[in-house]
């Protein structure tokens, strides 16, 4: 079984998406194993998107990203990782498949309504950012 981590951005937050957007993951056969709402700082933001770092976007990405509280979960499923990118659809809404989450709640590029993990060792990396190890249930 594998784990990611899901992050609900603040235009869905804004846009009261959160539910809906948790009711489709776990529709479409993801685990709910831990939920958080947080208002992030700049300081787990910029370890959040330490990869984007020095990126023309980055800045604006983190003033963005900490505008509002946001929801963290985490998800469990066979193959979640490459399951949730499915069900989310491109980073770019614009580009996104008809029936994916960002094609349905995303704006635009920077304001796509989610973000998941890319990659398995990733997602352990980034829910040990948000989650201690008792707050990821098992059931
Ligand atoms: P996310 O999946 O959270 O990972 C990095 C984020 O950076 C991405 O979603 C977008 O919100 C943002 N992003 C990626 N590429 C661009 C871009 N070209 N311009 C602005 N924002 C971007």
């Amino acid at each position: 079984m594998e784990k990611s981590l899901v992050l609900i951005k603040p235009d869905a937050m804004l846009r009261g998406s959160a539910g809906a957007i948790i009711g489709r993951l776990q529709g479409q056969g993801l685990k709910l194993l831990a939920l958080r709402m947080l208002h992030m700082d700049k300081a787990l933001a910029e370890r959040h998107y330490a990869i984007h770092a020095g990126k023309p976007f980055f800045e604006d990405l983190i003033d963005y990203i900490i505008s509002t509280p946001i929801v963290a979960a985490v998800f469990e499923a066979e193959g979640a990782v490459e399951k949730i990118r499915g069900i989310m659809g491109a980073t770019d809404p614009s580009k996104a498949a008809a029936g994916t989450i960002r094609a349905d709640f995303g704006q635009d590029i920077q304001q796509n309504a989610t973000h998941a993990s890319d990659s398995p060792e990733t997602a352990e990396k980034e829910i040990e950012l948000f989650f201690k190890g008792d707050e990821i249930f098992s059931y």
